[in-house]
């Protein structure tokens, strides 16, 4: 984590806010897919929840720095492209969450003055566990189910359909009278004695194992063969609705009594209730059976139970102001850090992770936690042998929430945090972050291609698309040659297309270990012909990948430079240097120079950090030595220098604002700068030019404040050439 990311939100300038909406709605976008998309979240809910409550406190007090792509406006992720998609009639929205009993007091408080509600008006309120599943949507026509589907991003979902049929709380045909159409919406879930069973099971055959119930759950309703699912032992809880023909009830807790009649399973432990104190003794009860249940919940949802008062409500963005999730508190559980074992990334930051006597929490047990890095061991004063407080928040990865300092052994020592890389041993280091002049949080080991842990990424970005973009050389070939000692730097890939009957040796050897494997777990023996098919197709793969890096013995330079995988240079970085060099030589020559760094930080658009980096990756003999292979295998064309004469931008300031549809908001501005033009944040007198497309705000009415040209961006693409 960089120290940015863990400035108060009160403290950050609008520059800091803006980069920090910026890294948060990646970061969460990243966790989004895991969750929503992989079913394997790699952080806990809790954590997760943390990032999303500084990115709306950001938000607050920056509203105008509100991105588009605001993790705020979003649900949950865009649906995987293996189903077919389902676009929802009515959106799939989520709920607020609260956690203090003081949110929920706020929250009956706030929809009775919302509602102006006199203090003798009986409010009725249902209370309704939080079922820990993956909620899914049943469409019904004149009382038949036709269509399933998962929430998707909350527009959109999965048509699964064939899956849910196979759910047997769910009815294919609803009892009695039915409207034309509706759409029950409910929670898909898994039982604990169905998800260890189910775990079990994938275990002995080797499969994938479940972190947790709704993992399970979201795995099994993803299936694309819909026989899985029937084998996984699934439920579903009805508890709300999407398009419906005609109502045929007025309350929340009536809709559920029909959901009952027409043959859903409702959850018993729904009540209503009639003020905050009787909610929150719901709220406490229930969170004490909680371990009693056999599935998860994760809180009590409250709804305002009369309809009629749920549509006056409304909706805020993307949550209904008529209900609220109250969310139960992580679990929690004492044990010993017995050791810290240090694992190096493959960019080569150090983390730390607990390894912990094995303890139960929350019903898991736990025997790692991660540690994340150097300061955060030295903050929580963690040790060797100490006794500390692990957490679980629905979560996959525990937390160590502190120590326990009352039971520190005599003699326990602070943890001296290693600087030497434990898989190569070169010095790890932290930098400075030249902004802040504070040391970044992560240490990271300096040895680059020569340390074990981070040749294999190094070697990946090199052959990655922006860099070498060699097809067919993707990470398991790459793990393959590198563990077989056939490349060890980039030059080696080079020399293995040479010789082709290496490559050959290592896929055999590589698919033979492949089949022995399969045929220990299914026990049956490999036949000769399929073992000649597996054959011819190696021959066709070697022949492939050997073209594939022939075809890029020569390449731009740019592409050259950002495929050495310097630190803090990417493919902007990779341009600039190659624009200003122009060609390899000049340029490998420059950094030999003494006034390398000065040289560099005298390019428009590289900074102080960059040049030192840049500097510092040539002054390491191994560096050298791999670029000077390289340039053995590979020619290196010359970049043209930028054409800015007759562009119509150049020199000019532009701002970009609203949404682009041709082209994304970084491809824009590499355009722009391309043809010599400034690309702005925000408009001034000094703006030449705005380009806005649809949802332009604030940087419009600026624009027309100050007498700018404003076009749109088909306009845009005309006036560049590219329409
Ligand atoms: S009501 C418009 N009721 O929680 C709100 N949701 O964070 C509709 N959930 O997506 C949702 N139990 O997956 C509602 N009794 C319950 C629920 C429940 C679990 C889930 C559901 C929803 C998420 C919201």
């Amino acid at each position: 984590m960089t120290s940015l990311a863990k400035k108060p939100v009160e403290n950050l300038t609008s520059a800091e806010a803006e980069k920090e909406l910026a890294r948060l709605a990646e970061e969460m976008a990243e966790h989004d897919r895991h969750y929503y998309l992989e079913d394997a979240p790699v952080i806990s809910d809790a954590a997760y929840d943390a990032l999303r409550q500084r990115n709306s406190a950001i938000e607050a007090r920056f509203p105008k720095l509100m991105r588009a792509d605001s993790p705020s406006l979003r649900v949950g992720a865009k649906p995987s492209s293996r189903f077919a998609k389902v676009v929802h009639r009515v959106p799939m929205l989520s709920l607020d969450n609260a956690f203090e009993d003081g949110e929920v007091a706020d929250f009956v408080a706030r929809v009775r003055r919302f509602l102006g509600l006199g203090e003798d008006h009986d409010l009725v309120i249902t209370a309704e566990p939080k079922i820990d599943g993956l909620s899914a949507t049943l469409r019904y026509e004149n009382g038949v189910f036709v269509e399933g589907a998962t929430r998707g991003d909350g527009m959109e979902g999965e048509d699964i359909t064939a899956n849910l049929r196979t759910i047997r709380d769910l009815p294919l045909r609803l009892k009695g009278k039915a409207p034309a159409t509706f759409e029950v919406r409910g929670e898909v879930y898994m039982t604990h004695k169905s998800f260890f069973a189910l775990n079990e099971r994938q275990e002995k055959e080797g499969q994938k194992v479940f972190a947790n119930p709704r993992n399970a759950a979201a795995g099994s309703v993803r299936q694309l063969d819909s026989k899985i699912t029937a084998a996984r032992a699934l439920h579903f809880f009805a508890y709300a609705w999407g398009e419906a023909s005609e109502m045929p009830a007025k309350t929340q807790w009536d809709m559920l009594q029909q959901f009952k009649a027409w043959g859903f399973i409702v959850n018993p432990l729904i009540r209503r209730c009639h003020s905050s104190e009787e909610i929150l003794k719901f709220y406490h009860d229930i969170e004490e059976r909680r371990a009693g249940l056999g599935y998860d919940i994760d809180g009590v949802v409250y709804k305002v139970d009369r309809l009629d008062l749920q549509e006056r409500l409304g909706f805020v963005s993307r949550s209904p102001r008529w209900a609220i999730a109250h969310k139960f508190p992580a679990q929690q559980a004492d044990t010993v850090l017995e050791a810290i074992d240090i694992q190096v990334g493959r960019t080569g930051v150090l983390t730390p992770v607990a390894r912990l006597k094995p303890v139960t929490v929350g019903g898991v047990v736990v025997s790692n936690a991660t540690l994340h890095n150097e300061d955060y061991i030295a903050e929580k004063d963690i040790r060797i042998d100490d006794t500390v407080v692990v957490q679980r928040a629905g979560d996959v990865i525990p937390q160590i929430v502190r120590v326990i300092e009352k039971k520190r052994p005599h003699g326990a020592q602070p943890y001296k945090f290693p600087h030497t890389c434990p898989a190569c041993g070169s010095h790890a280091v932290r930098e400075i972050d030249e902004k802040t002049g504070e040391a970044e949080a992560a240490r990271r080991c300096t040895g680059g291609l020569i340390c074990p842990a981070q040749a294999v990424e190094r070697l990946r970005h090199f052959v990655g698309r922006n860099a070498f973009d060699i097809e067919g050389l993707g990470e398991t070939y790459i793990v393959l040659f590198h563990d077989k000692g056939l490349i060890k730097e980039p030059a080696d890939i080079f020399a293995l297309a040479r010789a082709p009957e290496r490559v050959a040796r290592a896929l055999a050897e590589h698919r033979a270990a492949l089949s022995a494997e399969r045929r220990a777990k299914e026990g049956k023996a490999e036949t000769k012909a399929a073992k000649k098919k597996e054959e011819e197709g190696e021959g066709k793969a070697v022949e492939n990948l050997v073209a594939a890096i022939d075809r890029r013995r020569q390449i731009p330079l740019d592409r050259f430079i950002n495929a050495l995988g310097i630190r803090h240079v990417g493919e902007t970085t990779a341009k600039t240097i190659a624009r200003n060099y122009l060609a390899v030589e000049p340029f490998l020559a420059a950094m030999e120079s003494a006034h390398a760094v000065e040289e560099l930080d005298a390019i428009e658009g590289i900074g102080e950090t960059v040049a030192q980096a840049v500097k510092d990756f040539f002054d390491e003999k191994h560096n050298r030595d791999l670029v000077r292979h390289l340039l053995k295998e590979v020619e290196v064309q010359p970049v043209k220098a930028p054409r800015t004469s007759g562009s119509p931008v150049a020199g000019k300031t532009l701002v970009f604002t609203g949404t682009l549809t041709k082209m994304t908001r970084p491809e824009a501005k590499a355009r722009a700068e391309a043809l010599g033009a400034k690309v702005a944040g925000s408009v001034s007198k000094k703006t030449d030019l705005v380009i806005a497309g649809p949802g332009a705000g604030s940087k419009l009415a600026e624009a027309q404040k100050h007498g700018v040209e404003v076009i749109d961006e088909d306009g845009w693409l005309k006036m560049i050439g590219g329409a």
